[in-house]
């Protein structure tokens, strides 16, 4: 596993991606999406909102009539890969001088019209709100006039957009359910970039998985940058719901109610959900997820430091003590569960002894993985405007690879638990190593491996696990389960 890039498929990163085509449509569309699994559904939904354009995806740079690319702001490094993919479609457009360059997601929102002149290649900037109006901006930029839309909207969800499925297995998908953030942590561009936080009609995520379900789709992912706070009470922001009529709240719908809802509208779907937040995680969630097989058993709880005084710097809703109780009950209700973890290490301030915490903290827990990374300055931010990136770069590295040693030791222990059980895994596709082996994952979301038979992708099997590296469980199909 790769630990220094949040992505859940890897191999979606920064790739083209490309669905059936319309035999209808004459206009070729290049989409690459960098980031989170947010960006990658979101470039779904700007898919579909194009080929009503005329639009199919195409794979070939150099063939595409438009460019786009769903662009990351979380790290520095982010927004340096996407510069230096601009360079890679400037040399290209210089061939092709009809083709045209739009820059989609939280870039877009965070440079606005200075994108126009920082990247003079860079013809559309549309920000993660604005893609209902791709259609308005495309023409504006035929008429010869630079467009630009980075609004960011109190309501918008695409709720009624049925994304069109990119470069996908056909088995496993995400919906949406929350967009933009509301929590304010010190270090995060997210809440500036995709907006205040607002939940999707329930009724419209259960006729989206109802879609996935007629095409044959077996695992659902529910997406939100935090899925805890989901609260549906008809519409609007979720900071509002205290000025929402009594009946209002009375009939809202939670994140816990969703979940048994999806589960069990849905019992031959398989449910997970990223990204959860300690502070509005609930004991309700987790019984839900008791009360379901259907719900796997997995949970990535970012905590971002061990440390108290971090935690509050960073503007986290929790101590490091309420953290530890929440992880004690997940695993008194439900003992098989995986956790996986974010860390930031070097942030403000950040003395050996917060290093330590963490560490010790990461003792505490044994996370099945996680995703670690070094503290980045981000414009904007009130880690940027009020506090001191004072933690040097060898620092950073060397805590960086400290913490990443240690999650690799306890990737290793928690793989190893595995080994002699047998589990119900799912499977997606083909081994990356050998083209005699599936690949899927179990319910707590580690990767198996295992050789083909007469399986097939979309199959639940029964794998009894023989062996083990830190990221990946070796066995033998022993039959279909139950599932199927
Ligand atoms: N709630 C979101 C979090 C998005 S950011 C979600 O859906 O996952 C993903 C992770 O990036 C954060 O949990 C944090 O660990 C890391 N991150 C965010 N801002 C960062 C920064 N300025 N520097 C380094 N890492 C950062
Ligand atoms: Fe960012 Fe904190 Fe929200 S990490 S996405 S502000 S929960």
């Amino acid at each position: 596993m790769k630990h220094t890039e949040k992505i859940i498929d890897e191999s979606l990163q920064g790739k083209a991606l490309v669905k059936e085509q319309n035999k209808a449509n004459n206009k070729k569309l290049f989409i690459e999406s960098y980031g989170c699994q947010m960006n990658m559904n979101d470039s779904e939904i700007v898919a579909s909102i194009l080929a009503q354009e005329g639009f199919n995806t195409t794979q070939q740079l150099e063939d595409a009539d438009l460019v786009l690319v769903n662009t990351c702001s979380i790290r520095e490094k982010a927004e340096q890969t996407i510069r230096k993919r601009l360079q890679k479609y400037n040399a290209v457009k210089k061939k092709n001088a009809k083709m045209k360059v739009g820059v989609l997601g939280c870039m877009a929102e965070r440079l606005k019209e200075k994108f126009l002149e920082e990247e003079k290649i860079v013809d559309l900037v549309v920000g993660p709100d604005a893609y209902r109006d791709l259609p308005n901006l495309l023409q504006e930029i035929d008429e010869g006039r630079d467009a630009v839309n980075v609004i960011l909207s109190k309501d918008e969800t695409y709720g009624d957009v049925a994304p069109v499925r990119l470069n996908n297995n056909g088995v496993s998908a995400f919906v949406s359910i929350t967009r933009g953030c509301d929590n304010m942590c010190t270090f995060c561009v997210v809440p500036f970039t995709r907006g205040r936080e607002r939940s999707r009609d329930p009724q419209s995520i259960l006729e989206e998985i109802q879609s996935m379900a007629d095409q044959n789709y077996k695992e659902i992912t529910l997406l939100g940058q935090n899925v805890d706070s989901y609260l549906w009470y008809g519409g609007g922001l979720k900071k509002d719901f205290k000025k929402a009529t009594e009946m209002a709240q009375a009939t809202a719908v939670d994140f816990a109610q969703l979940l048994d809802m999806a589960a069990t509208r849905f019992p031959k779907m398989r449910f997970r959900f990223s990204t959860s937040n300690p502070q509005d995680m609930s004991l309700d969630v987790i019984h839900t997820m008791a009360k379901h097989t259907n719900i796997c058993k997995y949970i990535h709880l970012p905590v971002q430091s061990g440390s108290n005084k971090m935690l509050k710097a960073m503007n986290r809703q929790h101590t490091r003590e309420e953290y530890m109780e929440l992880v004690d009950n997940i695993y008194k209700i439900v003992p098989e569960m995986a956790l996986s973890q974010d860390m930031i290490v070097g942030f403000c301030g950040e003395t050996e002894k917060d290093h330590q915490d963490t560490l010790n903290l990461m003792e505490y827990v044994k996370y099945d993985f996680g995703f670690m990374f070094a503290y980045s300055e981000r414009p904007g931010t009130l880690a940027a405007k009020k506090m001191e990136d004072d933690v040097s770069n060898e620092i950073k590295k060397r805590r960086l690879k400290e913490v990443i040693d240690l999650q690799l030791k306890h990737s290793l222990y928690r793989t190893q638990q595995h080994v002699g059980k047998t589990e119900e895994v799912l499977i997606e596709g083909e081994s990356k190593k050998s083209s005699d082996h599936w690949k899927g994952r179990n319910t707590q979301n580690t990767v198996i491996v295992f050789p083909k038979e007469q399986y097939k992708i979309g199959d639940f099997v029964n794998v009894k696990v023989e062996d083990c590296t830190s990221a990946t469980l070796i066995g033998t199909a022993v039959g279909y389960s139950d599932n199927n």
